[in-house]
């Protein structure tokens, strides 16, 4: 049978490694895939590039539309990025009838429920594992692999920089910027690294785990976001003697109002797995009523591991792409006229779960009962305490200390109420640090 012809928009670092990774294993992929995958045809503004990238024998061009508009193409493979000429171009080939793979995770967690209804409609596939999780093949797994389970919740390491940056933070003891500085320069970082350090890259792909999870549209709007750029070294060090690690985590549950959506760093207890999980690898969490819970670890980035998600999208594509519409693995997990209106996402206010907190306080007899009362009063329940000697915080002869609190499970809103409350006394030194804290049991 004749190979399935691929079209490839944008060539930079997962482009040529999914080139060459299809190059290299071509006799396993046929073998699998039933028929061989080739890609035809590159678009790229860099046309230099490109050509050096793939040789002599793939038509290289400048402009993307002319690989849609080539009739011999059946997958385009849309690795560009971004919500801007992406969106665009992907529209434009799902009309031209064109099956397409992405690893573009910021276009499908906002646009996504636009260009799946385009895709049902013109009845092609728009396959994303490389969108999350990078090499780790989380999207099949949710998809496929746990659809006998009612998803409690995921609880995943979806991004690789945090992780860098947060386990340096631990082993060397240095502060957010110092770290950051150190991992451009590695290039695991960005020149702009935003979306990764303000948890937007993170949100994204929890965004699409919740979907397919919890058969509901995807909602990046109403995920809540927090970074790792407030993050101080001494709250790093301060779990760590709690018998915790934090991590940014994206998080997304079955809750008793609908579904958590959330991304922020968290304390995670140090003999978990997840809290082991250093560098710029990537691990995800998930738990089902049936299976109980499961963990899927690897590489979240890079040239490789990326093209491994991309290239099994290709097989998958090429397995199903004569099958009846209606019969293929839906693209979020559910059928899309099975897809929940009811199950809302929850207000951070009404989320529940437990916390640190790290207040700034004058070193004086009845403050600590102060505090502890006042939580009290708000019906909020104290897991621990942790006071380190004052000369020890603030140097010799302070007359401030740090008193870390970790509280039972608590409801966001009732925490917040009674943070004003605490901010207001006047031993609160500074403003109070608030971390979640996740068990993950
Ligand atoms: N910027 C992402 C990360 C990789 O640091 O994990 C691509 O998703």
């Amino acid at each position: 049978m004749k190979p399935i012809q691929v079209g490839l928009l944008g060539i930079g670092t997962v482009g040529s490694g999914t080139f060459n990774v299809l190059q290299r294993n071509q006799e396993e992929i046929k073998r699998r895939a039933g028929r061989g995958i080739e890609i035809t045809m590159v678009a790229d503004l860099d046309t230099a590039r490109a050509r050096a990238a793939v040789g002599e024998a793939v038509q290289v061009v400048d402009d993307a539309r002319a690989v849609i508009a080539n009739p011999d193409i059946d997958i385009v493979i849309e690795l560009i990025g971004g919500y801007g000429i992406a969106k665009q171009l992907v529209l434009e080939a799902i009309a031209a009838g064109k099956h397409v793979v992405t690893a573009n995770k910021a276009l499908l967690a906002v646009h996504g429920t636009e260009i799946f209804a385009a895709a049902q409609q013109k009845g092609v596939m728009v396959a994303f594992e490389a969108a999350v999780a990078g090499g780790i093949p989380i999207i099949k797994a949710l998809r496929e692999g746990l659809t006998a389970n009612s998803i409690q919740w995921i609880a995943g390491i979806i991004n690789g920089t945090t992780n860098f940056i947060l386990s340096e933070m631990r082993d060397k003891g240095l502060d957010f910027a110092t770290v950051l500085k150190e991992a451009q320069r590695l290039g695991y970082a960005e020149a702009d690294p935003t979306f990764d350090i303000e948890g937007v890259d993170a949100a994204h792909k929890v965004t699409l785990m919740s979907a397919i999870a919890f058969g509901i549209p995807v909602q990046f709007d109403k995920a809540h976001v927090e970074g790792i750029t407030k993050l101080a070294a001494q709250d790093i060090k301060y779990a760590e003697q709690l018998g915790y690690r934090i991590k940014l985590l994206g998080i997304t549950r079955r809750a008793a109002g609908g579904i958590e959506l959330r991304v922020h760093p968290s304390l995670v207890p140090a003999k978990r797995l997840l809290a082991n999980v250093e560098g710029a690898m990537n691990a995800v969490v998930v738990h089902g009523d049936a299976v109980g819970t499961t963990l899927y670890y690897g590489k979240g980035a890079g040239s490789e591991p990326t093209a491994s998600a991309v290239i099994a999208d290709l097989v998958d594509i090429t397995r199903l792409h004569t099958a009846d519409a209606a019969q293929r693995v839906p693209h979020l997990a559910f059928h899309p006229n099975a897809m929940s209106d009811d199950l809302k996402i929850v207000p951070m206010r009404e989320v529940v779960t437990s916390y640190y907190l790290r207040l700034r306080v004058a070193d004086e007899a009845g403050v600590l009962a102060k505090v502890t009362g006042l939580l009290a009063s708000a019906g909020i329940s104290i897991d621990a305490v942790l006071q380190r000697e004052a000369d020890e915080v603030g140097g010799e002869g302070s007359t401030q200390t740090d008193l870390i609190i970790l509280t039972h499970d608590t409801r966001e809103g009732t925490l917040d109420d009674a943070m004003v409350e605490l901010q207001a006394l006047p031993t609160v030194l500074a403003p109070i640090v608030r971390l979640r804290k996740e068990e993950l049991s």
